[in-house]
């Protein structure tokens, strides 16, 4: 896939040092599409020595840390005000190294492994018990990837040791997709950011749990949908569409992160069905504060304007741009945020899974 480079970045590779006079975090800026991968050896060596490293990956950029160093993972809960009963995604470099972290490595997991890594997948296998017992919080498993995007998977490679990372921003706030996102919302909490332009898939990986292979459950959706599994290992479902009683009842230990307010801007998030129109907003409008964001959806007579954001009407054109919309509406200062909603078929269920979390 191809990576744009940030826009108003400077071409030229260059690194920060930290040092007493410049403020943290230090960013090291690359082009996804022709990079030295020396140049990420500043951030890799604060990798390995517990520092906390933001990256971008296909999906979103995450906030890294040595998945081996129980203090350094400490610091990513810390640093995102993240609860320690909501578990982190470890990202390796090759399937070796994920297979080195679990006790069971199912046929299933072989295959989804072969077919969808590097990518926006990830899945849940039985933890070695010397991973440090943060990352799981408190569970038997751990969730693994390795991501497609050139610049995380070089940063990987050259640290050495696996990296926790989960979105780089705080708790229950919107993902970051560029790393000017990533120091808006982290700023000094954060000690290094390795800037490789907007991110391409835009939405958080697929989450699969192989805890019973037999019975594949995506515990959150993403852009590889179910389909494109299901050409791989047999009986994918997601979790709680099955009307199996124990998938139900395990739901809440399956599943810690998926709390119910997450992805939320600051502003109030309001859905509107785009068959009722705009009229629909004025009883919900009366009284803002705030100018009124709009999202909505590209078609004859809409267009981009100062509180306006117009995104595709596919799934992954839309996917790729819809959180740096919630985050450019935050930032213009709109008190709400009204999105118009996209067709309810399975092509848009990951995006309707944040649509429904931001507005909650
Ligand atoms: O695309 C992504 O997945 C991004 C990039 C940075 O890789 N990461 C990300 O991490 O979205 P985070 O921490 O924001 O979300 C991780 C999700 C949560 O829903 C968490 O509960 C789930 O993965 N998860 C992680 N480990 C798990 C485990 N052992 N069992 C069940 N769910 C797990
Ligand atoms: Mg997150």
């Amino acid at each position: 896939m191809k990576h744009r480079p940030a826009p108003g970045v400077a071409e030229a590779t260059s690194a920060t040092a930290p040092s007493a006079t410049t403020a943290r975090p230090s960013v090291v800026r690359v082009d996804p599409d022709a990079f030295d991968p020396a140049a990420l050896e500043p951030a890799a060596d604060a990798l390995r020595r517990g520092e906390l490293v933001a990256f971008p990956t296909e999906t979103v950029y995450g906030l890294g840390a040595n998945a081996l160093d129980a203090r350094a993972v400490a610091r990513i809960f810390e640093a995102k005000g993240r609860p320690a009963n909501n578990p982190l995604i470890v990202h390796v470099a090759h399937v070796d190294q994920a297979r080195a972290l679990v006790t069971a490595w199912p046929d299933a997991a072989e295959r989804l492994a072969r077919a969808f890594w590097p990518g926006p997948l990830t899945l849940v296998l039985p933890r070695r018990d010397d991973l440090p017992a943060a990352i799981s919080a408190g569970l038997g498993s751990v969730g693994l990837r390795i991501p497609a995007h050139p610049v995380a998977r070089a940063l990987i490679e050259r640290a050495g040791v696996p990296v926790a990372a989960p979105s780089a921003n705080r708790y229950t706030q919107v993902s970051p997709t560029t790393a000017a996102h990533v120091v808006k919302g982290l700023g000094a909490r954060v000690d290094w950011i390795v800037d490789g332009g907007p991110t391409t898939v835009g939405i958080e990986s697929t989450v699969v749990s192989l805890l019973d292979p037999a019975r594949p459950r995506i515990l959150r959706p993403g852009m590889l949908g179910p389909d494109e599994l299901a050409r791989v290992v047999a009986g994918i479902d997601y979790l709680g569409d099955s009307s199996n009683a124990a998938d139900l009842a395990a739901t809440p230990q399956l599943s810690p992160g998926l709390a119910r307010k997450h992805y939320a801007p600051r502003a109030r998030v309001v859905l509107v069905d785009n068959a009722t129109g705009d009229e629909a907003l004025t009883p919900v409008l009366n009284g803002e504060a705030g100018p009124v964001g709009w999202i909505r959806l590209a078609r004859s007579g809409v267009a981009d304007g100062s509180h306006q954001i117009v995104l595709p009407c596919d799934p992954a054109g839309y996917a790729e741009r819809f959180y740096g919309a919630l985050h450019a509406l935050d930032d213009a200062g709109c008190s709400v945020i009204a999105i118009e909603t996209p067709p309810q078929t399975d092509a848009w269920r990951p995006i309707w899974d944040r649509l429904v979390r931001a507005a909650s």
